[in-house]
């Protein structure tokens, strides 16, 4: 290890330093493709995209590259097996982004990326869509795979799944995995889709949230009526939907859908105060949203709230005049988009079913109401005490000089239950961006600090990996 230590990742270093300009230029040009998972008009960009990860994967040096055709878009595989005995490490990324809209709001276009200094990047960000969430952490993978066979060092044997429709709830990969089992056999899951702390608090994330997506229509009277004639005498489907919304929290914040939290599991006390460790700037937080006051369920901190307690939000609502000026107009029907973040035990069925229960019973008879269940996703924890998480922990110290604090995410990578449950393979989040790099808003912006430091983190992470076995 000392050896490892001294030698090979000063070797690292070395050819990290002298292809910097290039690794990052690569980056740029990624970023470039609107791979749009969620726009059917990206069509040809997500293939675009799959082929330059392609070709990306194939001049790091990897074998058997192929784009694997899906119902939906492209899986593209690459492996590189230096040796059936030694361990396996499978790593996932997904090329496609969000949509950029409100495109209004960002100070460049996203897809023209540019690098730019912040007061939390100083050594500056490359600011474009996908460029954290997810092709710049997914592409630190690719460029630290070719340091490991160009200087020599790739320790273990590694496979490449990266994917094209994390975006929009994975739907093809899951079957494609169940497919392609021998293919994908391996030790571990090795993903860079998460978020740290801080640039000088390094952390790792041991869970994610799972999630329910629902989608409501609420429908009053058959047309859209006058609101001076009828108003007041039949129901407002809009009226109607936000009070049905509205009681799905009590006065604490709790969320009232019945049996919505029996397999909820609670920490213990214990559990709760290892948690409270990790550090938390709750003024910082609030700065940065501008804020007065955080909200959240009574009785729990705010790393609580995003991390070990389900919740309900509306995503999205609408209906009647939205258009200039006013229009008096008492709708028809009124619409609404209410997600579910969950925590072990829920399951997303469950509570995409209990919810639908919940929201037909509360409805008034004066209207209709109708609820569908869009993708969900199952909650995952990752066990501390597995190999791969020492091994990233390992990796991570020596890197940032600090031991990383273990995490929970509050977002969803609702594949990574399907991993463990269809592969047998644990995951492990080795998130390098800030929750403050803007994934899903505008200006979405990625450290060059937090680029490198992965792509010189990540080969240490194999290194310690092959050699517990
Ligand atoms: N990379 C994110 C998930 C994430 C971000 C986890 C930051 C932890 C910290 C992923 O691309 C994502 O956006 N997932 C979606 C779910 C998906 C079904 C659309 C999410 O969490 O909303
Ligand atoms: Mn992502
Ligand atoms: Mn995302």
């Amino acid at each position: 290890m000392q050896n490892f230590k001294t030698m090979a990742h000063t070797e690292i270093r070395t050819y990290l330093n002298a292809h910097k300009d290039r690794f990052l230029h690569e980056l740029l040009d990624l970023l470039k493709i609107p791979s749009i998972s969620a726009k059917p008009e990206h069509k040809s960009d997500m293939e675009k995209t799959a082929e330059a990860v392609k070709n990306r994967l194939i001049e790091a040096g990897a074998d058997h590259v192929e784009i694997c055709h899906t119902k939906g878009y492209p899986v593209v595989y690459g492996e590189k097996i230096i040796d059936p005995l030694k361990p396996t490490v499978v790593v996932y990324g997904h090329y496609d982004v969000q949509p950029a809209d409100p495109i209004d709001l960002w100070n460049s276009p996203p897809f023209e990326p540019v690098i730019k200094k912040t007061d939390i990047h100083p050594e500056g960000a490359v600011f474009a869509r996908g460029a954290c969430d997810d092709k710049g952490q997914m592409y630190m993978h690719v460029k630290a795979f070719e340091i490991m066979m160009k200087t020599n060092t790739l320790p273990c044997n590694v496979k490449f799944m990266i994917e094209g429709e994390e975006e929009v709830g994975s739907p093809s990969l899951g079957p494609w995995i169940v497919e392609n089992k021998e293919k994908l056999k391996g030790d571990i899951i090795l993903i860079s889709d998460t978020s740290m702390i801080a640039n000088d608090i390094p952390s790792i994330d041991t869970g994610l949230r799972g999630l329910a997506y629902m989608e409501v229509e609420v429908t009053g009277p058959n047309r859209d009526l006058h609101s001076g004639v009828y108003g007041g005498a039949v129901a407002n489907p809009i009226n109607i939907l936000c009070k049905m919304i509205a009681s799905c929290h009590d006065e604490n914040n709790h969320i009232t859908i019945p049996g919505f939290y029996d397999n909820v599991q609670e920490l213990s006390q214990e559990e709760r105060a290892e948690m409270a460790k990790a550090p938390f700037d709750l003024v910082a937080f609030k700065k940065d949203l501008k804020v007065e006051e955080e909200l959240g369920e009574k009785g729990f901190s705010t790393n609580e709230r995003t991390g070990i307690r389900p919740t309900l939000d509306v995503n999205g609502i609408w209906g009647g005049y939205t258009g200039d000026g006013a229009k008096t107009v008492l709708p028809s029907k009124a619409f609404a988009k209410i997600s579910m973040r969950l925590v072990p035990n829920q399951s997303s069925k469950e509570i995409s079913e209990l919810f639908k229960q919940h929201f037909e019973s509360i409805a008034p008879k004066s209207v209709k109401v109708k609820v569908n269940a869009h993708h969900g996703g199952e909650p995952v924890v990752v066990p501390i005490t597995s190999e791969g998480f020492i091994a990233a922990s390992n990796a991570m110290e020596e890197t940032y000089g600090k031991k990383p604090v273990p995490t929970r995410s509050g977002g969803s990578i609702p594949i990574v239950a399907l991993f463990k449950k269809e592969l047998g393979m644990d995951s492990i989040l080795f998130g390098f961006g800030l929750d403050s790099d803007a994934l899903h808003s505008p200006n979405e912006h990625f450290g060059l600090f937090n680029y490198y430091k992965g792509i010189e983190t990540i080969p240490l992470f194999y290194h310690h990996f092959s050699t517990k076995a």
